[in-house]
Parts: structure tokens; sequence; C-alpha cells
């Protein structure tokens, strides 16, 4: 394989805070180590149409703190064909890109994984997810920003849900994982969290009520993941009206804010310290792995490995949700 020279960095999917804290330390890392870096603007999008522009340290600088990324980030469709992610291989070459770093999750990582197999292109991917769906890793990057902002609001809604003495709602993201909505309980003191992992398994809402949650409180929340398979909030508040029309119940789903806000100093290092070993990766001639960080050791994921192999929640956490809800 030719030597790498110049460096492709992206980022893909739902933004995510700590996307720029990455964007950064690939960019430093890569230009400490003597490689040219090129930001790719609008994810595989731009990579298609050749927005592309040579980065040197400073288009990195004050951007720690940012959330979104710089990079501007799209879903492209065109990238999911052969003949787009031809094009997008002819400006590579045009370009002299000779390896990509792809910031995003699960659906830019799918994409990453099968351009570097039909190319032969080295690729490391970053986890930038707020989801915290992929496997091999502890947390992704926005992760972490985004349960503090979910225990900033379910706070807020706690003080409104207390004086109506309302069972409340929360929709939070997560396509179709659960960890924001567990752990978003946990730091909420929630009575309860509605997750995809375990909705085949019980019927969560029906769990709750029988569990007489009622017993001690007049006022409840409920964290709920949205997903087809808990049905969402909305759906779960029409069943309790219909099926329990003693409890006072009202739905919030809190939506993009979500994404949005600067990262937290957690989200910061994890994404400084997987930009730098992104490029230690290159160095070490890896291709199509995902760096990860777990128990706080760097490690390589095989895209295979990474991407849709349902990460498993942790289920000690359910039980003390549940113990400390009495
Ligand atoms: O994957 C990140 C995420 O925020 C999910 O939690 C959510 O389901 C989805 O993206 C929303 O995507 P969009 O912003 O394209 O509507």
């Amino acid at each position: 394989m030719a030597a790498i020279k110049c460096i492709g960095i992206l980022t893909s999917g739902g933004d995510a805070p700590g996307m720029n804290a990455a964007i950064r330390a690939v960019t430093r890392s890569a230009i400490f180590s003597g490689f040219k870096v090129k930001g790719i603007y609008r994810g595989f999008k731009g990579l298609i149409t050749d927005e592309i522009v040579e980065f040197k340290t400073q288009n990195v600088s004050n951007i720690i703190q940012l959330g979104g990324t710089i990079l501007k980030t799209a879903r492209c469709k065109e990238f999911e064909t052969s003949e787009g992610r031809q094009l997008a291989f002819d400006v590579l070459r045009r370009e002299e890109i000779d390896a990509l770093v792809v910031i995003g999750g699960d659906g830019s990582l799918t994409g990453a994984r099968i351009f570097a197999t039909e190319f032969n292109l080295p690729i490391v991917g970053l986890p930038g997810t707020i989801d915290n769906d992929l496997y091999g890793t502890d947390t992704t990057i926005g992760y972490d920003t985004a349960l503090n902002t979910i225990m900033e609001c379910v706070d807020k809604i706690r003080d409104t849900a207390t004086s109506h003495e309302r069972l409340f709602f929360i929709e939070v993201m997560g396509r179709d994982a659960g960890f924001l909505a567990l752990n978003g309980a946990i730091a909420t003191g929630a009575e309860a969290a509605i997750i995809p992992e375990i909705s085949t398994e019980v019927d969560q809402l029906e769990e709750l009520i029988k569990s007489g949650f009622r017993k001690s409180k007049n006022s409840s929340i409920v964290l709920v993941a949205e997903s087809p398979i808990t049905g969402g909030a909305l759906a779960l508040s029409e069943r309790v009206k219909n099926e329990y029309p003693q409890y006072d119940v009202r739905v919030s789903i809190l939506g993009h804010l979500q994404r949005g806000g600067s990262p937290t100093a957690h989200d910061r290092i994890l994404a400084s310290r997987m930009g730098a070993a992104a490029v230690d990766a290159l160095l070490e001639d890896q291709r199509n792995v995902m760096i990860g960080i777990a128990n706080d050791e760097i490690v390589y994921v095989p895209f295979s490995k990474a991407i849709k192999n349902d990460k498993p929640i942790n289920r000690d956490l359910l039980n003390t949700l549940r113990r400390l809800s009495i």
C-alpha cells in the first residue's frame, strides 16, 4: 500500500456535541505527525460534490467548546448507491486524499465500511452519536452531553409535575437504544424508564402500574425511549388515558434540543483521545476499524463488530432504578 500523505475528515449522520473536539484532535494530531489534512463538508454528500478545504491548525482553533459540527453533516442517499460511491472515490483521487476519518453513528460507519471494502481504502471511524449504540466502546461522543441536557430538562419538568401531582411521560432520543432513557431516569430519580431492549419481554407500563408506583408519591416521571418498539410517549399516554383514567397524564418530547449544546468535559476528553487515536491507527496501518474506549483504554473495534452488534444494556441499571424509585 502507498504511504498515506493526506487524511480527509468528515462528519456524517446526526450531529453530536463533541464532534468539533474530534475534528480538532484529528486535524492537530495528523499535522503533528506530518500529514496533510483536508476537511470534507456535509459528510459523504460533500465528498461526492467536492466540498473540500485544506485544514491547517488554525482552522480548528476555538472550536473545542462548540456543539454541532463545523464541517456540517448530512444523511446522503446517493452514497448508498455504488454510482454515488464511485463519484466519491473519484473526488478522493482528484483531491489526493489517501485515507479517511469518518465521525458518525451506525449508518455513517456502515457507509464507511462498504466504501473502504469496495475501494480498498484506509478508513478509521470515530463513534459520534448521542445514542451510545455502537458496540465496543463504553460511550460515544455526544452521549454524555445529551444525558446532561436530559437531566436538566427533566429536573425542570419535575417541578411542575410535583405541583400538579401529574404523571409525566418524557420521550428521549436514542433511536432503537435505551441508554439515554435508562441512565437519564437514574440521574433524575425518575420512577421508571421504558426502553426498547426489554419491550418484547414485558409490558413495562402494566408492570409499572402494578408495582404500585404511586404508593408513596403523588407525581411521577417516566422516561420513554423513542422507538417503534416502545411505541413512544404519546402512545403510552393514550393507553393510560384509556386504561387508567385516574391518572392526570402529560407528555413532553424533548426532541432535537438533546443534540445541541456545548460538550461536557467527558465528551471533550473522549473526542480528543479518540481523534488522536484515529491518527495513531492510520500510522499503524489499521483500516476498517472504529476507535473505542473501553475501561479507559483505547481499543480498535472492527467495523463489522461495532455496527449492528446490538450493544447490550447493563441490566443492573434496571434493577438499581427499580430499587431507588420506591
Ligand atoms: O442518531 C441520532 C439521532 O438523534 C437519534 O437519536 C434520532 O432518532 C435521530 O438521530 C433523529 O434524526 P434526524 O435529526 O435526522 O431527524
